[in-house]
């Protein structure tokens, strides 16, 4: 006889099955899964009205969100790839890497590639792992229960300081460049900008990244460490950014200053709110994060790879972008127009049942696991993964194997956001092995 299947606990919360994906504060309470659940089985290319838009059909399956990501001829990522509509000169100011299509967006990759390799990854897997021991150390006191914030005394800290060192800059200004990054990605929550879209006018900086006068300070910040380096390379992001290539072709002034933005914003908090979601995951599963700890502990490199892959799509952090269809087109029966906004939501494909068996089951063992939450078959495909990947793996490797037990330690805040799905507030109660 075979003793009983191991617990696998922790159900997630679903939602309600009718909200509205529109509304960023429909995502306080958390991804409305059952909505999205909904959509792909009954109109998986459903029409969105907008308050202050045009509207957009909402792609909800993996299948058809691989086909619009590879169709890039059809769905078009150069009239943006936010919700957010803008006119032609505000556009050309804002844009960044993602809002290019072939072949200028291969060129602009082409140029900022290099520190994102593989190869330039593993060159950082050493500091990566002194930084997040540092962090594990100063938040756990040795053989006692901590009560702590998770996300700002754990998942923030990792992501910033190599962020810091990828940079080149000061660790003093980490602080400084993750609380900008936090207004831009957290442009419509309150609680990180003073200038919350949607809640306050914003006009005067619709020309500015993510409508927010945090940009505008980034910009500045990104000139006087463009003309520092230019006086003096330095071996960093930074100056790698500036240099020409072998051909000669280097980044113009502005889009130096759009990528050191995005690499701000998109580079910080997803790797944040991924381990935070990840962590909430574990401690509800404490069959699961067991199983996690044993693997690091006996050094099973692939299980741990396998885990991570399995949290990056539990969190799904980045809900969706943006497309605009180039020609009058057909998706799965709906009649897509010339100029259509077509919204991709990876957060949904994550789950889509066709592809993941059980997909609100968190199986750490899941494999093959085509999780979309870095984008796939997209040229677009994230920048960021390896380093990602890499500073999750390496905070769990630290962290789990110094707890004896964790456990959630009062309710969590979830970010005002239909775009970034951030736990603000995870608090934990930690004890050290
Ligand atoms: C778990 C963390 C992360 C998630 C969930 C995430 C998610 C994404 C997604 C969904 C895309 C667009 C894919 C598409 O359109 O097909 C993207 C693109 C991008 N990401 Fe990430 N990202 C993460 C971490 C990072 C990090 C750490 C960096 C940089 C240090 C980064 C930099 C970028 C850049 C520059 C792009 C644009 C690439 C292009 O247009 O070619 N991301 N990311």
């Amino acid at each position: 006889m075979t003793g009983p299947a191991p617990r696998r606990g922790g159900e997630l919360d679903l939602g309600p099955s009718d909200a509205d994906i529109v509304d960023p504060d429909t995502y306080v309470h958390g991804v409305p899964h059952a909505t999205f659940r909904r959509l792909r089985r009954d109109d998986p290319v459903s029409w969105w009205d907008e308050p202050d838009g045009q509207g957009f059909w909402a792609v909800t399956r993996h299948d058809d969100l691989t086909y619009v990501s590879r169709h890039v001829d059809v769905f078009s990522s150069a009239q943006g790839v936010t919700l957010e509509e803008m006119d032609s000169a505000d556009f050309a100011a804002r844009r960044n890497m993602l809002e290019y299509d072939p072949p200028e967006h291969t060129r602009y990759r082409r140029l900022v590639a290099k520190p994102f390799s593989r190869r330039s990854v593993y060159a950082y897997e050493a500091a990566i792992r002194l930084l997040a021991r540092a962090v594990v150390d100063e938040a756990l006191a040795p053989g006692g229960t901590v009560s702590l914030d998770f996300v700002t005394q754990i998942a923030k800290q990792l992501p910033m300081r190599m962020l810091g060192r990828l940079l080149g800059v000061p660790d003093a200004d980490g602080p400084w460049l993750v609380e900008r990054g936090d207004a831009l990605l957290g442009n419509f929550d309150p609680e990180f900008t003073d200038h919350p879209v949607g809640l306050t006018n914003t006009d005067e900086y619709k020309g500015v990244p993510f409508r927010s006068p945090a940009a505008l300070d980034l910009f500045r910040y990104a000139e006087s460490e463009a003309a520092r380096r230019r006086a003096h390379p330095t071996d960093d992001v930074i100056s790698d950014l500036l240099a020409p290539t072998i051909d000669g072709d280097r980044l113009t002034e502005q889009e130096f200053k759009n990528f050191l933005v995005l690499l701000v914003s998109a580079g910080n908090d997803t790797t944040r709110y991924t381990m935070a979601a990840s962590m909430k995951a574990l401690v509800e599963r404490p069959d699961q994060m067991a199983e996690l700890r044993d693997a690091i502990q006996r050094r099973d490199d692939a299980f741990v790879d396998t885990a991570v892959e399995e949290l990056i799509r539990w969190a799904s952090v980045t809900m969706h972008f943006r497309r605009t269809a180039t020609c009058d087109t057909e998706l799965r029966g709906s009649t897509i127009r010339t100029g259509d906004k077509v919204v991709i939501w990876f957060v949904s494909a994550d789950y889509d049942e066709e592809v993941f068996t059980h997909p609100y089951e968190l199986d750490l063992r899941r494999d093959p696991n085509p999780q979309v939450a870095f984008g796939l078959m997209s040229p677009h495909l994230c920048l960021g993964a390896q380093l990602a990947r890499m500073e999750i793996k390496i905070l769990f490797q630290e962290l789990l194997p110094r707890l004896a037990d964790a456990q959630l330690a009062g309710s969590l805040d979830r970010m005002r956001s239909n775009f970034i799905a951030g736990i603000k507030r995870l608090p934990v109660r930690l004890t050290a092995a």
